[in-house]
């Protein structure tokens, strides 16, 4: 039987689950793969902080990448360390080295992973990267193998499990975004510095990623339309029970005749809709070809065993390619050129919420205000909050998001609204 050595580059969380996955399922693995996959090195900077954990005796730690590297019986690098500078200088230097490359870093993806994907065509050797997105769900072959006969048109779902806690925890038990944030960060849910999730920028990487494969073009980061949470409030999400809507934090890719629209939103979603029951930390992706009509993938979208699962996978199928002198032998598929849609001519329903003066007449001139605009009113509740002040959430018409920018200019300009507070986009079924 051959024997594979692999390397990982880190040995935070989830490399750990790899790591644990490996040693407990190891004749599992061995005999699915017919291969004996050895973990010979792991570079760490301080190897003191792991003393806790037993190595097989065939495994030690580096505090020099090089050794790695420069180590040809070495055929794999798992990259688990995170970050875009020394993890890029690392994975290319692997490729170019002609050593595979398995990886759980999105961010290097969305940044880098057309060009990684060349430079490992290039060497002859495989760049896997399931555990990128989505932690445990396998989406990343489903997209590009299982579903491969399909032509993909649209992806939507909730790609990050640190906004959707925080959304569920607020929707079920109606506490301020603060105060689950913090509740979020004491039980080691959100970072210390959250920004990446609530601004919503981890999911528009996973969704460059999921987009990239899915509809054969290079989309990176900057092609997503980002919008984060940080200002929903528990008003909107009381107002969205009573129309029928739950809040999440969506992130969608769709293929229309003008081109992609590629954006990461809160949205309210039907609560008929699979997508509104996803609670608390899972992830799920909605796809919709015109092979399978529609498919729904729902699971863990981080954690050490679930990510760990994922890069586990990868390193077995890049070991069986190592088997079989297989490696490298993928056509790079990003061929296509379509156009990237731009947000503002976005056709959604949207939801908006306005303080306005409690007399007669006033709604009136708002629903003349909307006229004038050419959106239509699909439904409205009013709240009286005192004598003087009347809350009023309106449901409007489909129409592009330029249209609603317009529309609350116009509000602005009424005496009689005392503020809009929030402007929320229904998430299309
Ligand atoms: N921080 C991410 C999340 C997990 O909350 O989903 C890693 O991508």
């Amino acid at each position: 039987m051959k024997t594979v050595k692999i390397a990982l580059l880190g040995f935070g969380t989830v490399a750990q689950g790899t790591f644990n996955l490996l040693q407990e399922n190891a004749e599992l693995i061995t005999n699915r793969t017919d291969v004996d996959i050895e973990i010979a090195k792991i570079f760490v900077r301080n190897p003191d902080k792991y003393k806790n954990i037993t190595l097989p005796s065939h495994t030690t730690y580096v505090t020099n990448v090089e050794d790695i590297i420069n180590d040809d019986s070495i055929s794999i690098v798992v990259e688990l360390m995170g970050g875009t500078t020394f993890a890029k200088d690392c994975v290319e230097a692997a490729l170019k080295a002609k050593k595979s490359v398995v990886t759980a870093n999105k961010d290097l993806l969305a940044e880098a992973g057309p060009y990684l994907l060349d430079l490992a065509h290039k060497n002859g050797v495989d760049l896997k990267f399931e555990a990128s997105v989505l932690g445990g769900i396998p989406i990343i072959k489903t997209i590009y193998d299982s579903l491969g006969g399909n032509r993909i048109t649209e992806l939507v779902g909730i790609m990050n499990g640190t906004t959707n806690f925080i959304l569920s925890k607020m929707t079920e038990e109606g506490l301020s975004y603060s105060d689950v944030l913090k509740e979020a960060q004491e039980l080691g849910y959100a970072e210390a510095d959250p920004t990446a999730d609530v601004e919503g920028l981890d999911a528009a990487r996973k969704l460059a990623i999921l987009a990239s494969i899915s509809f054969n073009r290079r989309i990176f980061f900057e092609d997503v339309t980002v919008e984060g949470i940080t200002n929903i409030d528990t008003e909107d999400i009381d107002f969205g029970k009573e129309f029928g809507y739950n809040i999440k934090l969506i992130g969608s890719a769709k293929e229309t005749s003008k081109g992609l629209s590629l954006n990461v939103y809160p949205a309210f979603v039907l609560l008929t809709h699979p997508l509104a029951s996803v609670r608390g930390s899972y992830n799920a992706l909605y796809i919709k070809g015109n092979g399978i009509d529609d498919a729904m993938f729902y699971g863990r979208g981080a954690g050490s065993l679930p990510t760990g699962s994922s890069v586990v996978s990868d390193i077995m199928e890049v070991s069986k390619n190592i088997a079989f002198d297989a490696t490298g032998h993928f056509k790079p598929f990003y061929y296509d050129q379509k156009n990237i849609y731009a947000p503002g001519k976005v056709q959604s329903s949207y939801y908006i919420r306005l303080a306005v003066d409690n007399k007669m007449g006033v709604l009136a001139k708002i629903s003349a205000k909307m006229a004038e605009n050419k959106i239509s009113v699909l439904s409205i509740v009013q709240r009286n909050m005192d004598p003087e002040t009347a809350v009023l959430a309106i449901v409007t018409s489909k129409c592009p998001r330029s249209y609603i920018l317009n529309l609350i200019e116009s509000f602005n300009s009424l005496r009689s609204v005392q503020e809009v507070n929030s402007v929320i986009r229904i998430m299309e079924v």
